[in-house]
């Protein structure tokens, strides 16, 4: 869990490098993970939305057409991209400047809470499913597409497992063999749907064994 007097993370030029490298690459990484993000998002359609590590705004296209979002994102330099993009995009942005372990949220009070390429990166990935349920109504959704580790002896498990630790330096705390469809299971939700999926046509190799799907709560 991240300390409660923990500041906004700001890790200078690898902070810089993954605000822009999620957004020059945005339309690609959106056309590989479409499928994906068409099945964990379809239907959203609350009128305000919790996003936790929204980034620069690679999931506002999915957003209702004038909705409030409410972005939780730890990472400095993502902000103006993101405030940028939710002015194009006609989106209410609240920017919280925090960690999803604690969400600045009271009990019960929102009706969606959504995330991309998230929980890979978390330090507790329990901590912040515990708090989506906390924020969530009952009936509320939490909808997510993320990477998650390839089958054990796979080449691509034996490819995590080689670059693990570049490329959670490079991506700023990003694990890249994490069970995370296990935690989304224990989380506590009533009605879980999880799809696994290969995205096609993607040249992030590591990265490739996705879920994606929402939990009811
Ligand atoms: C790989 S990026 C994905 C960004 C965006 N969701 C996307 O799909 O392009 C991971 C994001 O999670 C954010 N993040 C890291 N730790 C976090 C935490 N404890 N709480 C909320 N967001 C966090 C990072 O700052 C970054 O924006």
């Amino acid at each position: 869990m991240t300390d409660l007097d923990s500041p906004p993370f700001d890790h200078a030029v690898r902070g810089r490098f993954n605000a822009w490298f999620f957004s020059a690459l945005d339309r690609y990484i959106d056309r590989v993970a479409r499928p994906l993000k068409r099945i964990a998002f379809d239907g959203l359609d609350a009128a305000r939305v919790v996003e936790i590590g929204p980034g620069v705004g690679a999931n506002l296209r999915y957003l209702p057409a004038a909705a409030e979002l409410i972005a939780i994102e730890p990472n400095l330099r993502m902000h103006a991209p993101l405030r940028r993009r939710c002015a194009d995009a006609g989106i209410t942005l609240t920017l919280v400047p925090g960690y999803a372990d604690r969400l600045p949220l009271p009990d019960r009070s929102v009706d969606e809470v959504i995330c991309s390429l998230v929980l890979c990166t978390v330090p507790d990935p329990d901590a912040v499913l515990a708090e989506a349920t906390r924020v969530l109504r009952p009936g509320g959704r939490f909808r997510f597409v993320e990477h998650v580790a390839a089958p054990s002896g796979s080449p691509r498990a034996q490819a995590q497992q080689a670059l693990h630790k570049p490329w959670a330096w490079l991506f700023e705390g990003c694990d890249l063999h994490r069970d995370t469809a296990s935690a989304i299971e224990r989380a506590g939700f009533t009605r879980t749907t999880i799809v696994p999926m290969r995205p096609r046509g993607s040249i992030f190799y590591p990265v490739n064994t996705m879920i994606c799907g929402t939990a009811e709560l």
